[in-house]
């Protein structure tokens, strides 16, 4: 099979990152992660552009490097579209725009969640693919959806949050017991050590293949302003049981609506996707799920789950199979699916 090459470019949220695929296959990836947000306790967008700006031209540098390739040995070039911060989003699209225009090579925009998603098609065999029909639970930072994918060029979405996304959740609550941000990674270290069935709080109430996470954060806020005034240090006292607790119920509420959209949808394999699914948890439960079913689960690689810019390569990748589409490549902050 002849070399097709796709350099990805990843720039939608606080990680700058830039990798080089040979078709499926991830050749170099290089992530710079921006360290700058943690003293304030969330993104700050404007300085996620500023680092982006600084990031964006090593982090392509490096990774062309690393693949001992030439920009002329490019076929396409795919940068993530949005939805993301749009002053990130600028940073990375018109870096793309630029180097498609002095190398001459095609470029494509991509839709961060669809690469959430087809991170799945990363480094397999393409050709005897059984993965399909798939449905994939995608939870991240700001998004938490259920998508249906019948093949890499036709992705379904059947079900989303209609508030905070799973990582929100998780972040908020990591947030209000005291733990740093990013709070997810947090939260997971310290329900390893916690007893999850100390404490329980009632999931929400089921809305079709739709989730709401805002009920499950202000139960936690009641509960915590509630125990603490009778016994100011109630949250450092338990704090792990506090976090395993409510991860535990942020797990069992995800995969409740997971499964009646199984119900819905007999599929052939079950994926998990995004950053929330680096979580011991959710992967534990997950892989748990597709075994007393007999359906075949797919759960990417961490690196390739939190935002990475070989999952945009690997969407790229398809759109570059496809006829593109004429015309100016124009971030947007919320693009929709
Ligand atoms: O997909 P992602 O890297 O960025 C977005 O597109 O949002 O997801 C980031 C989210 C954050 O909410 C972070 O706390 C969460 O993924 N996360 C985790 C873990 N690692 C990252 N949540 C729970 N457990 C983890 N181990
Ligand atoms: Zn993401």
């Amino acid at each position: 099979m002849t070399d097709f090459f796709t350099l990805g470019i990843e720039s939608s949220c606080d990680e700058t990152s830039a990798a080089i695929l040979n078709h499926n296959q991830v050749v170099s990836l290089v992530t710079a992660t921006q360290e700058v947000h943690e003293k304030f306790g969330g993104v700050v967008p404007e300085l996620a552009s500023r680092a982006h700006q600084s990031n964006i031209i090593p982090v392509i540098d490096q990774a062309i490097k690393s693949s001992g390739l030439n920009p002329h040995d490019l076929n396409g070039i795919a940068v993530t579209q949005g939805p993301g911060l749009m002053g990130s989003l600028h940073v990375g699209v018109a870096l793309a725009k630029s180097l498609a225009l002095a190398w001459e090579k095609p470029l494509v925009g991509v839709n961060h969640m669809h690469a959430h998603v087809l991170a799945h098609c990363i480094d397999k065999n393409l050709k005897d693919n059984d993965m399909f029909p798939m449905l994939c639970l995608t939870v991240s930072g700001g998004h938490t959806q259920l998508v249906l994918v019948h093949s890499p060029f036709h992705l379904e979405l059947v079900g989303s949050t209609i508030d905070d996304a799973a990582g929100e959740a998780l972040d908020k609550a990591a947030k209000l017991i005291g733990l740093p941000y990013p709070g997810g990674p947090h939260l997971d270290a310290k329900s390893k050590v916690g007893d999850k069935s100390k404490f329980s709080f009632s999931l929400p109430h089921p809305m079709g293949l739709n989730y709401s996470f805002s009920g499950l954060k202000t139960s936690l806020l009641y509960f915590l302003r509630d125990q603490s005034k009778v016994n100011e240090n109630f949250i450092e006292e338990f704090q792990d049981d506090i976090a395993a607790s409510y991860q535990n119920a942020v797990v069992k509420y995800l995969l409740r609506v997971f499964k009646k959209a199984l119900e819905k949808y007999p599929v052939r394999c079950i994926g998990l996707a995004g950053g929330v699914s680096a979580n011991s948890q959710l992967r534990a439960e997950f892989t748990q799920l597709g075994t007393e079913l007999g359906i075949q689960t797919c759960i990417p690689p961490l690196s390739y789950c939190t935002d990475n810019a070989a999952m945009v390569g690997m969407a790229g990748y398809f759109l570059l199979q496809q006829p593109i589409a004429k015309g100016n490549l124009i971030p947007n902050a919320r693009l929709p699916f």
